[in-house]
């Protein structure tokens, strides 16, 4: 088993869509280790996405990401980096798989309901960014 980070993005948690990604989550096998409602202010979203710095949707992923409430959730399953970023779809909703969260709740490459974790070594440091105390919590 092994864990990855989701976060649904305040386009989605706005919309109301949470509780229903969250079924989502659960019914493709996924246990929920740890969640919360966050709020991020423009340090947090620029650190969080350090990575995209310099690209040109960096901007308006900052202002988006910190636009409103986002729900961080830490998952378990086998292969799970893998088996999230196939439950959630391509980046853009146009392009995502029948069935995948960002087909059904997704608005736009930008506003893309969901993010997940590209690799296990990204999964742990994104885990660690919303839950400091994840390895300490007994569950
Ligand atoms: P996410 O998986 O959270 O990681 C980076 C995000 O950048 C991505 O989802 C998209 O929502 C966002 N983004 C916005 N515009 C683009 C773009 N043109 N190409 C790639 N990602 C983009």
């Amino acid at each position: 088993m092994s864990l990855t980070l989701a976060i649904i993005k305040p386009d989605a948690v706005a919309a109301g869509y949470s509780g229903k990604i969250i079924s989502h989550l659960e019914l493709e096998g996924f246990r929920v280790c740890a969640m919360r409602l966050a709020r991020l202010n423009r340090a947090q979203a620029r650190a969080f996405y350090e990575v995209h710095e310099g690209r040109p949707f960096f901007d308006d992923l900052v202002e988006f990401m910190k636009s409103g409430p986002i729900v961080p959730i830490v998952l378990e399953a086998e292969d799970a980096v893998k088996k999230l970023r196939e439950t959630i779809g391509a980046t853009d909703p146009d392009e995502a798989a029948e069935g995948t969260i960002r087909k059904l709740y997704a608005e736009s490459k930008g506003r893309n309901a969901i993010h997940a974790s590209d690799s296990d070594e990204n999964a742990r440091i994104e885990i660690n960014f919303f839950f400091s105390d994840f390895e300490r919590l007994s569950l």
